[in-house]
């Protein structure tokens, strides 16, 4: 099997209006300096996607949606579906973020099957999973992680068109990240289920999100099946992203 190559994606989450794309220009500035080992992703608010697409071209830096509907058109007002992220330039979109989940009431089924969207336009879905503190301090954590990886994830994911992002509730915004034991335990569970379920198990990117800063990059880059980082606030200054990704490399 071919090594999996690191992968660090930005979310702004709802941050970012167009002056913010000078800040993607930026980021690009330093790649064309210093090429990364990482592959590397932004992922804007909607209202960028195509205007940063273009202005990222050619930079290495690829672009994605931060959710989709799970249908490719239609009557779905505020909606927007993968195909059309894909025709704004998208080459990845993040299904089942805890904020989605939480705030949109997204089950397993739903995340499921927008990835199953991503997969028929063509993007690679960015799968998000990870445990509320409660139910880590009731000790659930691989039992609530390996269930939302089992629900959501389709039939058709394969190492090249999905990735998975363990980001604890807990640890998103907080400052608070787990011990490098914990992130190993929660990988290693993944992993184990993705080689029992895909022939191809062992090729899917494992990413761990929550809290990634400058100053633990380094620590959490270097836990075993964790190949790459889903940032947020640190992602929106290519300053404090820049060495997130040098982290990985
Ligand atoms: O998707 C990224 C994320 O939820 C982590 O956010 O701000 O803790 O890095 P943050």
């Amino acid at each position: 099997m071919a090594a999996r190559r690191p992968l660090i994606v930005g979310n702004w989450k709802m941050n970012g209006l167009t002056a913010s794309l000078a800040e993607a220009s930026a980021l690009a500035g330093k790649v064309k300096a210093q090429a990364p080992a990482a592959e590397l992703g932004l992922c804007p608010p909607a209202t960028l996607v195509a205007a940063m697409a273009a202005a990222l071209k050619g930079t290495g830096i690829g672009v994605g949606g931060q959710d989709c509907h799970a249908k490719a058109s239609g009557a779905h007002t505020g909606d927007i579906s993968a195909e059309a992220l894909k025709d704004a330039g998208a080459i990845y979109v993040l299904a089942g973020h805890s904020e989605r989940r939480t705030d949109h009431a997204e089950t397993d089924a739903t995340v499921r099957a927008k990835a199953q969207a991503a997969h028929r336009a063509g993007l690679i879905a960015i799968v998000c999973l990870g445990e509320t503190l409660a139910q880590r301090d009731a000790n659930e954590t691989l039992k609530v992680v390996s269930a939302q990886l089992r629900g959501s994830l389709p039939d058709d994911a394969t190492a090249a068109n999905t990735v998975v992002a363990y980001e604890p509730v807990w640890a998103i915004g907080t400052g608070r990240t787990p011990t490098e034991a914990q992130v190993a335990e929660v990988h290693a569970a993944m992993r184990q289920e993705l080689k029992a379920r895909f022939d191809d198990g062992e090729g899917f990117r494992l990413l761990y999100g929550g809290s990634v800063k400058p100053d633990n990059a380094k620590a959490l880059m270097a836990v075993a099946d964790v190949d790459g980082a889903l940032v947020g606030g640190a992602s929106l200054k290519a300053n404090d992203f820049w060495p997130i990704i040098e982290a990985k490399g």
